[in-house]
């Protein structure tokens, strides 16, 4: 389909200082958002599809800015376990048993569980990357992959990332882009990190990895370097280009300053910080330096699920717990950072706002469910009230992937099936439903 009409829906405009919300029409032409505005007519003699947008807002896709989409598969197969021992213990043997078929299918699984809650752009780093790049493609979302590398990779390494790159950077129609993923400087040395930062430029594409995560890892890297870590790993000219930073949990006022002069996008896990206690990140102290900073779920294994509205609400209610401020973090901040201020670093501006000439990467939430009632604000309701099941339409690209609550891209009744099954080889041990 490639002509839609959302009829007579609503919009959050934030142009203004207050609320504002616009009832209006949405054509969307080919994957574009073409004309937004009242009574907007069908042209003559041509097939469109209409949707009927009463009682839905309309609202970006939200964007998921780190995660590990496969590792759904190990949703609750290890809780309640200090970081060391969860994954040296439990994470790192069952991902030796990962193969292409369990990526693939946990890939899907994972995917139905964005588009269910809305999400559609993510920014994954794992392993098979092809199989991620192939499930993307028919689930039909947005991302950036990056194949997830460590310094004992050596060459082969740089030269999987570098094949992963030429071969799927804006793959399906351009939804797919790559970027390098060196782990983090505890599992990458500073040399190794170099040679990433030289593909990279090579390649003129960005990085994603994981800085500053616990706090033992920060001492024991100081104690190494001599320095805090992000000021080592700037050095090596790896956050030159476009840097997506997972976690940034604990950070020196040096390092906070480096961050906003290397123009990195922080992606702030609160779940997962929380979970695994590794802490609070200072995202109120990168905000006030005008650093940017996004909103990730991390892996379903330590979170344990991939909705970023859960994402979005803690966010703000530990900033505000943190700073003893309840006025840190208010609800559209935290609704920019989940769309348009990611959108504006990740897709030039292309996605995470609802305007003329956008890729029309769109959702549809239902605002007369008991649990948004009654609404007298709906960036209120968006931020603190929504479970996620209120996301009743999701087109991206400009093509339907869920209407009315059914994925139609794929079939998700045999990707659960096929899910547990593959969790249970993984793992060794029995799920239930697996009949
Ligand atoms: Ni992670």
């Amino acid at each position: 389909m490639s002509k839609i009409l959302i009829r007579n829906t609503n919009i959050l405009d934030f142009s203004k200082d207050v609320e504002n919300v616009r009832n209006v029409d949405i054509f969307i032409d080919e994957n574009k958002i073409k004309l937004i505005s009242k009574n907007i007519k069908e042209p003559p003699n041509e097939r469109i599809k209409v949707v009927n947008g009463k009682n839905k807002l309309t609202f970006p896709g939200l964007i998921n800015c780190h995660t590990h989409i496969p590792m759904v598969l190990m949703r609750g197969y290890a809780d309640d376990l200090p970081l060391n021992i969860w994954l040296n213990k439990k994470i790192f043997p069952v991902e030796r048993r990962l193969d292409p078929e369990s990526i693939y299918m946990g890939t899907l699984l994972g995917l139905a569980e964005l588009i269910r809650t809305g999400c559609t752009t993510f920014v994954d780093m794992y392993f098979f990357m092809e199989e991620v790049a192939s499930a993307v493609k028919i689930a039909g979302l947005r991302c950036i992959l990056s194949y997830g590398i460590i310094g004992i990779n050596g060459k082969k390494g740089l030269i999987d990332s570098e094949n992963f790159f030429n071969n799927f950077n804006n793959y399906a129609n351009g939804r797919v882009k790559v970027y390098l993923g060196p782990h983090a400087p505890y599992t990458c040395s500073l040399e190794y990190l170099k040679e990433v930062a030289t593909l990279s430029k090579k390649l003129n594409t960005g990085v994603h990895i994981h800085l500053n995560e616990t706090k033992s890892e920060i001492e024991e890297l100081t104690k190494e370097f001599g320095k805090p870590p992000i000021l080592k790993v700037a050095e090596t000219g790896l956050m030159d280009g476009k840097t997506v930073a997972a976690h940034c949990v604990h950070l020196t006022q040096e390092e906070i300053e480096i961050l906003k002069e290397k123009n990195v996008l922080v992606a702030h896990n609160p779940s997962s910080n929380v979970k695994l206690a590794s802490g609070i990140a200072p995202v109120q102290d990168m905000l006030n330096k005008g650093i940017k900073v996004s909103i990730g779920t991390d892996g379903a294994a330590s979170n344990n699920s991939l909705n970023m509205w859960h994402e979005m609400r803690l966010a703000s209610f530990l900033s505000k717990v943190s700073t003893l401020d309840a006025t840190s973090l208010p609800a559209r901040e935290i609704l920019k950072m989940a769309t348009s201020v990611p959108g504006n670093y990740l897709w030039d501006g292309a996605i995470g706002e609802i305007k003329e000439g956008s890729l029309a990467d769109l959702i549809l939430i239902d605002i007369s469910k008991t649990n948004l009632t009654p609404a007298f604000s709906l960036e209120s309701n968006l931020t603190y009230a929504t479970y996620g099941n209120e996301v009743d339409t999701v087109i991206v690209d400009g093509k339907i992937i869920m209407e009315n609550n059914k994925i139609l891209s794929f079939d998700e009744e045999l990707i659960r099936k096929e899910a547990r099954k593959q969790a249970e080889r993984i793992t060794g041990k029995k799920v239930f439903l697996n009949e």
